[in-house]
């Protein structure tokens, strides 16, 4: 939420169609359920999208062969082999940049690319929940939570920037935001919308 909320104020082109959006939903309010409320804010999803892509928040992802024999990873550039006990190593985050995939603007905030492509990318080629039999169990929950959530507050609130330059993620197991994010808010003046005020 916090890194969409940096990328969204760091490109603010697109918050006076997420806000459009959002303020639209007044007409139909009891009759979207939370579960579909993201086709009913496309733009706002496609931020989202466009965030977990560029700030994907488990940045480096590792898999160890624990068993005692090799085992054959195959893709289309050919076969791996990893030994017992090896480990391999993949990254969200770089895979994101991969122009070859992504295009030559594969570096840059474009939620479009998610309004605008023909066929999502599968889990194994974008597996910021990771991909296969172990993949994050809370997938739906969270995009659910995160649509849902900025929502609200992007209803409920205006907010300028309060930092300078660019903010640094931080190092851990998941993408922190070193000293979080600066904001002025300020309260909307249009506030009539689904849920509870
Ligand atoms: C944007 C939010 C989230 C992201 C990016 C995310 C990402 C991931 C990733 C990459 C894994 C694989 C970790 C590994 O095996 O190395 C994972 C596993 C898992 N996640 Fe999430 N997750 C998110 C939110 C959630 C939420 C909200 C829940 C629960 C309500 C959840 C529940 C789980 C569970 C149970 C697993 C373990 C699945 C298994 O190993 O069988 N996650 N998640």
């Amino acid at each position: 939420m916090l890194w969409t909320l940096y990328l969204l104020l760091a490109h603010p082109s697109y918050l006076p169609t997420i806000q459009h959006e959002i303020d639209t939903l007044d007409a139909r309010p009891q009759l979207i359920s939370n579960i579909d409320l993201s086709t009913h804010l496309p733009t706002l999803e496609a931020a989202i999208s466009e965030t977990l892509r560029l700030q994907p928040p488990v940045p480096i992802e590792i898999l160890e062969n624990i068993s005692s024999q090799p085992v054959v990873l195959s893709n289309s550039d050919g076969t791996v082999i990893v030994q017992a006990g090896e480990q391999v190593l993949w990254s969200p985050w770089v895979m994101a940049r991969l122009p070859y995939f992504w295009g030559e603007n594969a570096e840059e905030f474009k939620p479009e690319r998610w309004l605008t492509m023909e066929k999502r990318p599968t889990a194994f080629e974008h597996p910021v929940f990771n991909a296969g039999p172990r993949s994050c169990l809370g997938q739906p929950l969270a995009r659910i939570e995160l649509i849902y959530a900025l929502a609200e507050v992007l209803r409920r609130y205006e907010f300028e920037p309060a930092w300078s330059g660019k903010r640094a993620v931080g190092m851990g197991l998941t993408a922190s935001m070193v000293g979080g994010l600066p904001v002025r808010v300020k309260r909307r003046r249009t506030s009539k919308m689904y849920g509870n005020a």
